[in-house]
């Protein structure tokens, strides 16, 4: 059956006639070389909006994530991070394959952890011991099903990151749907942090490409190990140019997103065998649990497929449905349909 409702991710999205247009007719030049100018001008559009010195274009958020550890790290160094964090469980190990660091585990809330939680991971300043270096803050994060930061809660842990000689990192795949859903301008974030990346190519629409913002010397760095991880492009203004069009045009639709995850949760919740609180959906993901009378997620994701419902199994009683803006209201709805002529089954059991 064909796929009417792909809510599997907010990456499946396809380039807009009208993005497509803007990419055909991107200037372009060797990056490699510094002189592509849609890529120089995206850089400097991010740097200013994230509110730092620089910014470097990367093909992907693993790779933003990536070059910002490797640029403030030495193989024996320690992440902290909570267990949700992408860069632990979803970037094929690279803190350690490709950094040499460990990573001191948080459990917080939905993805979200407290300056308290930092302080106690710090390790003593003695032998035995890694070395603490760099915090990692999701926002939103993934795993937590598009749990948004307190702004207090992301300066409490500057000050504790600044206080203790710590890099503090903000993994902002998402950041612009936190920034909706708060209300607040990205700076209001990313002036408590050292390094931030963002996606162009998740919520925001485009095909391929992240940022990296920091100050003039970390993104030296940072310019380094991009190339070091092959991440050098050439005439990459031609992904630039998508970037630059989803920056200009698809910021604030991103509340609709938000409209429509809600609304799927709000009917999800209602139904038998589902373990979901709306009031959790505080973006465009929505996890929720699947009890067994429904079988394992995993059986209900292809039974959900079979009828033209794409989700992800993330756990053997878990899913994921993400909103994007290939998905729109009756789409959503047609979804709602299914769960519910899926669910109805147990509901007389
Ligand atoms: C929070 C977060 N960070 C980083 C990434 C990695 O992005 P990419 O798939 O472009 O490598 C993702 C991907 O979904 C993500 O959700």
């Amino acid at each position: 059956m064909k796929i009417i409702a792909d809510l599997r991710s907010d990456t499946v999205t396809r380039p807009s006639p009208a993005m497509r247009a803007a990419i055909a007719g991107a200037e372009v030049g060797d990056d490699v070389l510094g002189d592509d100018p849609t890529v120089i001008r995206l850089q400097e559009r991010m740097a200013e909006l994230l509110g730092k010195e620089a910014s470097l274009f990367v093909p992907s958020g693993s790779m933003a994530n990536q070059v910002s550890i490797r640029s403030v790290t030495e193989p024996g160094d320690e992440i902290i991070c909570d267990i949700h964090t992408h860069s632990y469980n979803y970037e094929a190990a690279g803190p350690s394959a490709l950094c040499g660091c460990s990573l001191a585990l948080l459990h917080g809330q939905r993805g979200i952890f407290t300056a308290g939680d930092v302080e106690a991971a710090i390790r003593p300043n003695d032998s035995h011991f890694a070395h603490s270096r760099v915090v990692i803050v999701e926002n939103t994060n993934n795993r937590g099903g598009g749990s948004v930061w307190p702004v207090e809660t992301v300066a409490a842990i500057g000050e504790v990151a600044r206080r203790r000689g710590l890099h503090l990192h903000l993994d902002g795949a998402r950041l612009m749907n936190a920034c909706a859903a708060e209300g607040v301008k990205p700076t209001d974030y990313t002036r408590h942090v050292d390094s931030v990346s963002t996606c162009f190519s998740k919520g925001l629409g485009a095909p391929v490409g992240s940022i990296v913002a920091g100050s003039g010397a970390f993104i030296r760095r940072a310019h380094r190990f991009r190339k070091m991880f092959g991440g050098g492009m050439r005439q990459a203004g031609i992904l630039a140019a998508g970037a630059l069009y989803a920056i200009d045009h698809n910021l604030e639709r991103l509340v609709k997103d938000h409209a429509n995850a809600r609304h799927l949760a709000e009917a999800l919740a209602e139904l038998p065998g589902i373990g979901l609180d709306p009031c959790d959906v505080q973006t465009n993901i929505i996890i929720f649990d699947v009890d067994e009378r429904l079988g394992t997620s995993a059986e209900l994701a292809e039974r959900l497929g079979a009828r033209g419902v794409a989700v992800f199994d993330t756990g053997p009683s878990q899913i994921r449905a993400v909103t994007h803006m290939d998905v729109n209201r009756e789409q959503i709805d047609f979804a709602i349909g299914v769960f519910r002529e899926l669910c109805s089954g147990i509901a007389v059991a």
